[in-house]
């Protein structure tokens, strides 16, 4: 489906026109509001030119999200009449071409919403960076996975996954540039192989990004990616709580042994909901259900102990080395179970 668009202003449509190639889609431009309307609720996104703001108004179309008004100058009349349309904002050409190519490239992107996996640390060092790497690079075997690093002392995820020394956009990129971030300019943007891309720091020194960034980069990745997993800090507290409360899923790596339990009991205690708590238990000598009574948290698998796991990562070949691996095959069980 292709964005409709409604103007009668040839200047303002050869913006839109150049705006929708750099983002490679087409558009349906219609100059009336009533032969408009076949296309008014199925239209992906919604353009009104404010030469016709008025007039579409007029017609009182159906309520819809997806709709904005673009103009050169906006008068407090363009306003107005874009509330009335229910539009999401008023786009003032040419200052925020971005912001249009951005929705424009969004339309180009199967609709629904990917599967957020969170994973945490029940104890330190229990392997929640390794998890987050290996089920980014299974996931990303059939369709494009995106990890994101949340954890500012972590080692830096590209790392991991053999992509520190990949071009593409990291954390302090994202923070410099305002704006919408649209799903496949992110996916396009950061360091990539083999259907996994992740988004972490640059080396140096690396501060947590604002909140609404956080949320802006997870909607557009999740929009973006069937599969998208977060690595979070143990130490982020409300950071942490709102990212979590954003996942779907959220995976706790629990060594089973008694301190790792503890540990683990004191992350669980300190969550204000577990409904979508699981652990994930690492070697050790408590057996699974034991976990669960001390928790009470269900174990959703257990992770294979890899063998040369650290000579793959410094190998640049991430955590997973090849699928039939025995950490490549329990995590392909686990992510076909919760597709
Ligand atoms: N499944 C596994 N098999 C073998 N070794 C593993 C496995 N998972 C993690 N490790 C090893 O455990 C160590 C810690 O892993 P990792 O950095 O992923 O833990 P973490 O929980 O993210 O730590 P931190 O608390 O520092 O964030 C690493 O040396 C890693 O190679
Ligand atoms: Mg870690």
């Amino acid at each position: 489906m292709q964005p409709l668009v409604l103007t009668r202003d040839p200047s303002l449509l050869d913006d839109l026109a150049r705006v929708a190639a750099g983002a490679g889609v087409q558009l349906e431009v219609r100059g009336d509001p009533v032969g408009a309307l076949s296309s008014w609720s199925l239209a992906p996104l919604v353009v009104i030119g404010d030469d016709l703001v008025g007039e579409v108004a007029g017609v009182a179309p159906p309520q819809r999200t997806g709709v904005v008004v673009v103009c050169h100058a906006p008068a407090t009349e363009v306003f107005r009449l874009a509330l009335d349309l229910g539009a999401s904002a008023v786009v003032e050409l040419p200052a925020a071409e971005a912001h249009l190519g951005a929705l424009f490239a969004d339309v180009e992107e199967a609709p629904g919403r990917g599967l957020v996996l969170g994973v945490i640390g029940g104890a330190g060092g229990a392997g929640a960076s390794t998890l987050a790497c290996a089920l980014g690079q299974v996931g990303g075997r059939d369709a494009p996975a995106l990890v994101i690093d949340t954890d500012p002392v972590g080692p830096g995820l590209d790392r991991l996954l053999g992509l520190d020394e990949t071009a593409g956009v990291r954390w302090h990129d994202l923070a410099a540039s305002a704006g919408r971030l649209g799903s496949r300019s992110l996916r396009e943007a950061v360091p990539r192989r083999d259907g996994v891309g992740v988004l972490t720091w640059a080396t140096g020194v690396a501060t947590a990004p604002p909140l609404s960034r956080l949320r802006d980069v997870l909607a557009a990745g999740q929009r973006g990616h069937p599969l998208v997993v977060l690595d979070l800090a143990r130490q982020c507290g409300a950071l942490s709580a709102e990212l979590m409360a954003r996942c779907d899923l959220v995976l706790a790596v629990t060594p089973a042994t008694v301190s790792g339990i503890a540990s683990t009991i004191r992350l669980v205690e300190a969550m204000a909901d577990t409904a979508r708590l699981r652990l994930v238990s690492r070697r050790g000598a408590v057996p699974p259900r034991d976990l669960t009574a001390a928790t009470g948290v269900p174990v959703a698998f257990e992770v294979p102990e890899q063998r040369g796991l650290t000579e793959s990562v410094d190998l640049g070949l991430g955590p997973v080395r090849h699928r039939r691996t025995p950490l490549g095959r329990a995590l392909a069980a686990f992510l076909a179970e919760v597709a």
